[in-house]
């Protein structure tokens, strides 16, 4: 059912206010009016999302359970075949789920981007990683662009979600779609920029109650990329322009970043001072007002925030500027892994056992707790240093029961998980999934080297890192 969006907070001028009036329900038909398009092919989807990922997959059933009849689009042939088939590859999402909305026919999948002519509005959620030189590489965004331009038409929406620096959607997006279709934003067709909040494996997080950042090329771009998601989400927050959602995202996930930073520095300091950082953590978050709580770990996973922050750093160079507190606080997280290989040194040598030879079990090889996202998990980090101090290591995750070929997995892809109980000579728990929370270590007569204060039956040989 459609929502209301909120009102802008950014006044679109009279002209435009009128004639957003003139919406049809879809918020992208204008009917009459000089934008009025009677030569456009005839509707088969309200939205299309290129890139089925952890982003554009919910995004789709957001949609499509909001009553759209949405279409999905990735390059890789195996996601839309197994879609289509009612199959999820996203551990959080249910086959039922996709099932049905399949059935329903609200969904359709494919790799044939000359379906996106049919859409009203198409919504980018491509990876935008770092490359190796850690510098953005924006070849995912580029090759997606390049092939809608081909299929855009008359009145459509597109819509950029990819976290990326300011600038992107008007610098990069923009020329290779005009040039590509011979359109114009803001004039044929129509230019936003959105970014994802999604919060995987979270079951507080509710899609809908989050509210949705969204930057227009145009005041008429704009009106169009809110109509749109008011009808998935209670609150659109309109920005002034495309630039200014795109730095939203960043300094977000920097905001993270450096905090997590410090917590991870105070951690160290504070355990060699015999302090432990979690019961400090819980007596500073009593205070009411002008704290909130970050926790440290063995440093940080996912696509987002190892990865984001470097984003802002590249484009800050432009404008002669290095960004050192993004760069510090990236430093120090880099540091985690190693800090964690040098606690497993500490409880192997009070047992009386070198690094090399010894024999490692990682629990968890996500990044994060009870999901299967093993991107840029600091377990792999930790996993390389053992290994090359002469350590065996294996690794147990229930949510991960072989490591997929990622990108920052090569050496390791492949390897299958361990039970629980394998005998080795020291522990080391990386990620606190559920399983790992309620298990009873009291009995374990090897170290265990906890990075998430998790384990509550503790066994003697118990080491925070
Ligand atoms: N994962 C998160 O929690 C999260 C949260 C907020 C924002 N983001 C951002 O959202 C974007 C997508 O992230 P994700 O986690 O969904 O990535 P993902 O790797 O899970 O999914 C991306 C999908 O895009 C497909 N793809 C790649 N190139 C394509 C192309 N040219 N055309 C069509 N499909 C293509 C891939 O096959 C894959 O299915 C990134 O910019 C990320 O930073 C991610």
């Amino acid at each position: 059912m459609a929502m209301e969006a909120r009102a802008p907070a950014v006044p679109i001028d009279s002209k435009q206010s009128s004639r957003s009036k003139q919406f049809d329900r879809s918020g992208l038909r204008v009917i009459g009016g000089d934008d009025d398009d009677s030569t456009r092919l005839s509707q088969t989807y309200d939205v299309a999302v290129v890139g089925l990922g952890y982003v554009g997959l919910p995004l789709c059933l957001a949609f499509a359970n909001a009553g759209e009849t949405v279409l999905g689009v990735d390059t890789d042939p195996e996601k839309p075949t197994a879609l289509q088939a009612g199959h999820s590859y996203i551990k959080h999402i249910d086959d039922q789920t996709i099932a049905t909305v399949v059935e329903k026919k609200k969904f359709t999948a494919t790799n044939n981007f000359s379906d996106l002519g049919a859409a009203d509005a198409i919504l980018i959620c491509v990876p935008t990683p770092l490359t190796v030189n850690r510098v953005p590489d924006l070849s995912f965004v580029e090759s997606t662009v390049k092939m809608i331009a081909p299929h855009l038409r008359h009145g459509q929406l597109v819509v950029l979600e990819s976290t990326t620096y300011p600038g992107t959607t008007d610098e990069v997006v923009r020329p290779l779609l005009e040039e590509g279709s011979g359109l114009t934003a803001g004039k044929d067709f129509f230019l936003a920029y959105s970014p994802e909040r999604e919060d995987p494996g979270n079951p507080k997080s509710n899609f809908a109650n989050v509210p949705k950042v969204v930057g227009g090329y145009s005041p008429t771009c704009l009106a169009r990329a809110q109509s749109l998601y008011g009808r998935i989400v209670v609150e659109v927050i309109p920005v002034s322009n495309c630039r200014i959602a795109e730095a939203t995202k960043l300094m977000e996930n920097i905001f993270r970043s450096v905090n997590i930073a410090l917590v991870n520095e105070l951690k160290v300091i504070y355990s060699r001072m015999g302090i432990d950082i979690w019961e400090v953590i819980q007596a500073a978050s009593t205070k009411p007002f002008g704290y909130m709580p970050f926790y440290p770990g063995p440093g940080l996973g996912g696509h987002c925030i190892p990865i984001d922050p470097f984003y802002l750093t590249w484009k800050a160079l432009e404008y002669g500027h290095h960004t050192r507190l993004i760069e510090l606080a990236g430093e120090i997280n880099t540091a985690m892994p190693e800090y964690v290989v040098s606690r497993v040194t500490d409880a192997l040598n009070d047992a009386g056992k070198p690094v090399k030879g010894s024999k490692v079990l990682m629990l968890g090889i996500a990044y994060k707790a009870d999901v299967d996202d093993d991107r840029e998990s600091p377990s792999y980090a930790i996993m390389e240093s053992l290994e090359q101090r002469g350590a065996e290591v294996f690794y147990n995750d229930p949510h991960v029961p072989v490591i997929r070929e990622g990108r920052s997995n090569h050496r390791v892809a492949g390897r299958s998980s361990v039970d629980l109980a394998y005998e080795v000579d020291v522990v080391v728990l990386c990620t606190g999934h559920r399983e790992y929370r309620e298990f009873d270590f009291s009995s374990l007569k090897i170290p265990l080297v906890d990075c998430r204060n998790v384990v509550s039956k503790r066994p003697r040989l118990y080491y925070a890192a």
